[in-house]
């Protein structure tokens, strides 16, 4: 499938700086740091590495029906967390938010679990098709259209790829 690049790893890299520098200054205690998987992976191992204060990782996995370039309401619970949430506060670190169901969904899970706080971290916010309000505290990118690399998949493909493109669906 034809792609266009969309962010370079010049900009990944100083964005992910910038982001890193912004969560540290906040001094937030017991904070656990929660990738979801697969599209964050490569995102939350770079931004750990840009974060100066203490934090424990761990990984959730959701998967939302199809492997389409559409996002559905379904979402499946793949893999839960293996650390206990009571007393932490949470930075859940995503990939894309879209219609903003998965964030909606997973904020909601993690409360749940007996976080303190949730913040998000998104790697890009493609505002325009939200469907349900969700707050960002911290946000890489605005985007458009369907986009793969770093992390980022088109039906499990394109994932190792070190920079973002938009693939072309003409
Ligand atoms: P939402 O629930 O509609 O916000 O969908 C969010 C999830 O859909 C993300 O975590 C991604 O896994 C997937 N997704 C949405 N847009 C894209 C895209 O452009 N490329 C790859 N995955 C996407
Ligand atoms: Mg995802």
């Amino acid at each position: 499938m034809e792609k266009e690049l969309v962010i370079s790893r010049s900009d990944l890299a100083k964005r992910v700086m910038e982001l890193g520098r912004e969560i540290s200054s906040r001094q937030i205690e017991k904070l656990l740091v929660v990738g979801v998987l697969k599209g964050a992976f490569i995102f939350t191992a770079d931004l750990v590495r840009a974060i100066s204060i203490p934090i424990e990782v761990d990984f959730i996995r959701v998967a939302s029906y199809g492997s389409d370039t559409c996002s559905s309401a379904e979402i499946q619970l793949g893999k839960d967390l293996e650390t206990s949430l009571v007393g932490k506060n949470v930075l859940l670190i995503e990939d894309i938010v879209d219609t903003g169901k998965t964030l909606t969904w997973l904020k909601e899970h993690l409360r749940d679990r007996g976080a303190v706080s949730v913040r998000v971290c998104a790697l890009i916010d493609k505002r325009q098709r939200r469907q349900e309000e969700v707050e960002i505290d911290y946000c890489g990118f605005l985007q458009e259209g369907f986009l793969v690399g770093y992390g980022l998949d088109y039906a499990e493909r394109y994932r190792e790829l070190p920079e973002v493109y938009r693939l072309k669906t003409s």
